[in-house]
Parts: C-alpha cells; sequence; structure tokens
C-alpha cells in the first residue's frame, strides 16, 4: 500500500427527498458502508461501545439506524489500538449498522480536568485515572479510523457560555483550522467526516463559521456548543440563524439535542440529525417519555396504577401496569433501568418515524402543533 495520504469520503451523499411546504422540515436520506439513514434521526449515544442497558437486539429493535460511540471515552478505555486489533467498533460492540464518532471536543470541555488548549493540541487530565492525555485534531481522526466509524466528527474547541466575545471567537476560529488538519489527515476512503459550526449564541459568528466550513466542502456539517445550559429560545435563534447558512444539499446536525421538543423545533428549522443521552440517562431515572408527556415513575401516585406507561410501547413494556414499573424501580431492580430505558429510545425513533411521515405529506407544522400539544401536560 502506498503511505497515508488525504482521502476524500467522495461517496458520501445526502440525499433530499422532501422539502416540507408548511416549515423548512426536510425529509432525506444517506448512505455509509454499512447502510442506509432516512432522516430526520435520531442517534442513541453509545458511549463507551454500549448503548447503556440496551443489548443490541433490543437497539435494533427500536428502529434506530445509526449509533454514537465517543472518541474520548473509547481511546481511554479500552483503547482504540485494542478496538482496532479486535476488528473495528462494529464487530466490538456487534453492531453492523451506521456508527458516527464524535471527536473528543467536547468531552475535554465537559469531563476532562486542568485542560490547557494550544493551537496543537488539548492537553489534559483523563477523568478515569489522571493520566495526562494529548489530543491533537490529527490524533482524534486517527482514533476515529481505528475505531471505523462510518462519521467522524471534526475536533473543536467549545467553550462555556456566556463568556467574552474574544474567547467566543478565537474558539470557533481555532476550530475551523482544526477542522482544515482533520481533512488533511484523513486516510480511511470509507470514513466521511462532518464539521462542527461553534460560535456561541452570536448570529453574526455562527453565520460566518458555517459559510467558512461550506467553503471546505465538507460531506456533513453539525451545530456545536448549543444544550450547554442557555435558554431553549436562545438555541432556537441561533438554529433560525445558522441553518440557512449551511448548503441545502449536505445534512445538518445538532449535537447533543435534546428533549422531544427541542428535536421538533430544530426539525422544523432545517435539522436532518440529532444525538442526546436524555432518552437512556432519563430512562434509567425513571423518567418516561409518552405523547402525553413525561412520567415519572416513582411518584407515589403510581403506586397502584394499573394502567400501562404507554400502549404504543414496545411488547416488553406496553402489557405492563405503572404500578409494576414503579415497583421495579422502588426495589432497585436492574430490570427497571433496562425496560424504561428501551422504552425511551423506542419512543424517540417512533417520534422521529413520525415527523419523516408528516414531511412527507407536507403537514409537519400540524404534526409539530399536536404534538406540543399533547406534552403540554407533563407530570
Ligand atoms: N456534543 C454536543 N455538543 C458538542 C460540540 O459542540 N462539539 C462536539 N464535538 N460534540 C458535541
Amino acid at each position: 500500500d502506498s503511505p497515508a495520504k488525504t482521502a476524500e469520503a467522495d461517496w458520501f451523499r445526502y440525499q433530499l427527498k422532501h422539502q416540507d411546504s408548511t416549515s423548512s422540515a426536510r425529509r432525506g436520506v444517506f448512505t455509509t458502508p454499512h447502510g442506509a439513514v432516512q432522516t430526520p434521526a435520531f442517534m442513541p449515544v453509545g458511549t463507551q461501545g454500549t448503548v447503556k442497558g440496551l443489548e443490541i437486539g433490543m437497539v435494533r429493535q427500536t428502529g434506530a439506524e445509526m449509533i454514537l460511540g465517543n472518541t474520548y471515552h473509547l481511546s481511554l478505555r479500552p483503547g482504540d489500538d485494542i478496538v482496532a486489533e479486535l476488528g473495528g467498533l462494529h464487530k466490538f460492540m456487534g453492531w453492523d449498522g451506521p456508527i458516527l464518532t464524535d471527536s473528543g471536543g467536547f468531552q475535554i470541555f465537559s469531563l476532562a480536568q486542568m485542560r490547557k488548549i494550544t493551537e496543537k493540541e488539548a492537553v489534559f487530565q483523563s477523568h478515569i485515572d489522571g493520566r495526562k492525555i494529548h489530543l491533537s485534531p490529527e490524533r482524534s481522526i486517527e482514533i476515529q479510523e481505528n475505531l471505523g466509524s462510518d462519521i467522524a466528527m471534526v475536533l473543536d474547541h467549545v467553550v462555556e457560555l456566556p463568556n467574552e466575545p474574544k474567547v467566543i471567537r478565537e474558539a470557533m476560529d481555532r476550530s475551523i483550522r482544526w477542522a482544515e488538519r482533520c481533512k488533511v489527515a484523513a486516510t480511511r476512503k470509507d470514513q466521511a467526516q462532518f464539521a462542527i459550526v461553534q460560535g456561541g449564541l452570536d448570529e453574526k459568528l455562527r453565520v460566518e463559521c458555517a459559510e467558512r466550513l461550506a467553503a471546505l466542502n465538507f460531506p456533513g456539517y453539525a451545530i456545536g456548543g448549543l444544550s450547554v445550559g442557555e435558554p431553549p429560545p436562545e438555541m432556537y435563534r441561533i438554529l433560525d440563524a445558522t441553518c440557512p447558512a449551511l448548503p441545502t444539499e449536505k445534512p445538518r446536525y445538532l449535537m447533543g439535542v435534546g428533549r422531544p421538543e427541542d428535536l421538533l423545533e430544530g426539525i422544523r428549522r432545517g435539522v436532518d440529525l440529532f444525538d442526546c443521552v436524555m432518552p437512556t440517562r432519563n430512562g434509567r431515572n425513571a423518567l418516561a417519555f409518552t405523547d402525553e408527556g413525561t412520567v415519572r415513575l416513582r411518584n407515589a401516585k403510581y403506586q397502584r396504577d394499573p394502567a400501562p406507561l404507554d400502549p404504543k410501547s414496545v411488547p416488553q413494556v406496553a402489557g405492563l401496569s405503572r404500578a409494576y414499573l414503579r415497583h421495579l424501580f422502588m426495589a432497585k431492580e436492574m430490570l427497571g433501568p433496562i425496560l424504561l430505558t428501551l422504552h425511551n429510545v423506542a419512543y424517540y425513533q417512533r417520534l422521529m418515524r413520525e415527523a419523516r411521515q408528516a414531511i412527507e405529506e407536507d403537514r409537519f407544522e400540524a404534526f409539530y402543533e399536536e404534538k406540543m400539544r399533547g406534552w403540554g401536560s407533563s407530570t
């Protein structure tokens, strides 16, 4: 084989199948070496090579077509070299569908201790054992190539909000330079890279960042640095400004978002792809999503409730009473978190299927209104 050269994933195509006429919602599809992804889509989070609580057949059962893995976690443990030696992340975890890996940019910001970011790289201490770790754009791509994901994210510089304009601008400029370095570092032709728009809550910076990244011609674009504690309307304002500045013919991925209502708010502004720990983390914590809003199963009012959690849930949950599910959590039985995670991930996937159908039928805004009305009655 010839030595490593920049490889472009020129196979990657996003096909816009239908543009909703009542909103900016888009119905599309993109293909990867491990299959197609119908959009709008939601990726369950599989940070450590597992969608927490679900064996892989359950993940498939929910209808999820693509899952998310993490550079930061898997490079620290078990190590990307070990995953590569064992045949890559798909084989390692038994998932033969598409995988997108995050670059580590957000985890440096949210998990790492004693972090220092220079033009060359991020240096930080592992949250597991305090080991000193160097993560450059080139190393992030090397890790993601070792994992063998279908889509790799560029390494970005995420900052806390609110922050000084100068800090936000510098992190945005650096994120663009790092995106260019990631592109040059690519050696795998079967992996596409998505760039990440940063720029805080400043619409001008967001548009500038989107346009400069669009000029670099990445196969897809993410919107990052959001859902970090800002009020939801601020996030929607940034989406209103950013989505129109991104190329129509490329997929748009809103990272780390969110609640069911945030997904619909994103979709109606033109977002195609999402990931979030919300269905899994909340499921482990006895909080269920339904069309009538969230249900806190630890609540005493469910102690004698014979009603099902959600008659439209998966077969493993649909026949069970709220009283039984509550009992599992009160008794600290592991089946409680498993069943509620399964229900929540399946709920998110059903929401996406319904959204895709509503777009195809040119009635997304009516669908959005109907769902928001139902969620209004959370308990
Ligand atoms: N996950 C959620 N937000 C972000 C972000 O801004 N950057 C990266 N790399 N991952 C994210």
